[in-house]
C-alpha cells in the first residue's frame, strides 16, 4: 500500500521531534515540530498534539510511560468498529496516532457551564458494555477522558488501563455524583477548574466516600 510506510516514518519523525522536560512537580514539552503540531491536551503518561491539515492526533508518552504505546494500540485494535472510541491510524514505540476527536471534555464542559445531559451518561455506559464484550475492563474512565463532540456524540479516550485486572470505581463514583449534586438546582452552572482539580486530588485520596455515598 503506498504511502503507509511513508506515513509512519513521518509519524515517528514527529514524535521524534517532542522534547520532554521533568520540573519538580510533572513532564512538560521543552520543543516540538510546532510547523506540524499543536498541543492538544496532556494527561498523567503522555502529551497529545493536533496534526495540522489532518483530523487526527499523534499521542507521546513521555518517560517512564513509552511502553504504555504498545499497551494502547493493542487495546484500539480490540475496540475497532465500536464507534464509541477514535479509530487508530498508526503506533510506535513511544506513540500512536488516532482520530482527533473535537468538542470537549466533561470537565471542560462543567469549567464551561455547558450542560450534561443524562444521556452522556447513558452512551458512557453502553461504551463500556461494549467494550466489555470485547474481553475488555474498562477504567480509567473519567471527566477529562470522556468527550463531547461539537454534534453531541460520546467519545471515550485513554483506553490504555482497559486492560487491568483490578476493578476501577471512578465512572460509578462520578455517576453517583451527577445524581447526588449535578442534577440539584443549586448546583453552580460553572465549575472552577481549580476547585475540580480539588476535587480529584482529595477523591484520589480516598477523602470523599462520605459525600458520594
Ligand atoms: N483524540 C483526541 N482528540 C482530542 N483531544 C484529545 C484526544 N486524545 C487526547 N486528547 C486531549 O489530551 C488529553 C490527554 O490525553 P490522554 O489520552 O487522556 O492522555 P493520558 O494517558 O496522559 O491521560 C485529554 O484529556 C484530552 O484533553
Ligand atoms: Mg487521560
Amino acid at each position: 500500500m503506498r504511502g503507509t510506510a511513508e506515513t509512519d516514518t513521518t509519524y515517528q519523525q514527529l514524535a521524534e521531534s517532542v522534547v520532554f522536560k521533568r520540573t519538580n512537580k510533572n513532564v512538560v514539552v521543552e520543543s516540538f515540530n510546532d510547523k506540524q503540531l499543536t498541543i492538544a491536551g496532556s494527561g498523567r503518561s503522555a502529551y497529545v498534539f493536533k496534526l495540522h491539515n489532518t483530523k487526527r492526533v499523534l499521542k507521546v508518552f513521555y518517560p517512564p510511560f513509552e511502553h504504555l504505546a504498545k499497551r494502547e494500540a493493542k487495546i484500539y485494535k480490540k475496540l475497532e468498529g465500536i464507534n464509541y472510541f477514535p479509530v487508530m491510524h498508526a503506533s510506535g514505540q513511544n506513540y500512536i496516532v488516532i482520530d482527533y476527536i473535537e468538542g470537549f471534555t466533561l470537565f471542560e464542559c462543567l469549567v464551561m457551564g455547558k450542560r450534561i445531559d443524562e444521556k452522556v451518561l447513558n452512551e458512557v455506559d453502553h461504551a463500556i458494555l461494549l467494550a466489555k464484550s470485547r474481553g475488555l475492563n474498562p477504567s480509567d474512565i473519567h471527566l477529562h477522558n470522556i468527550l463531547i463532540t461539537l454534534d453531541g456524540n460520546v467519545k471515550l479516550i485513554d483506553v490504555v488501563r482497559f486492560e487491568q485486572v483490578k476493578q476501577c470505581n471512578q465512572w460509578d463514583d462520578l455517576k453517583r455524583g451527577y445524581y447526588k449534586f449535578y442534577k440539584k438546582k443549586i448546583f453552580p452552572r460553572k465549575m472552577p477548574s481549580k476547585l475540580l482539580l480539588l476535587i480529584a486530588y482529595f477523591y484520589k485520596r480516598n477523602l470523599l466516600n462520605r459525600f458520594v455515598t
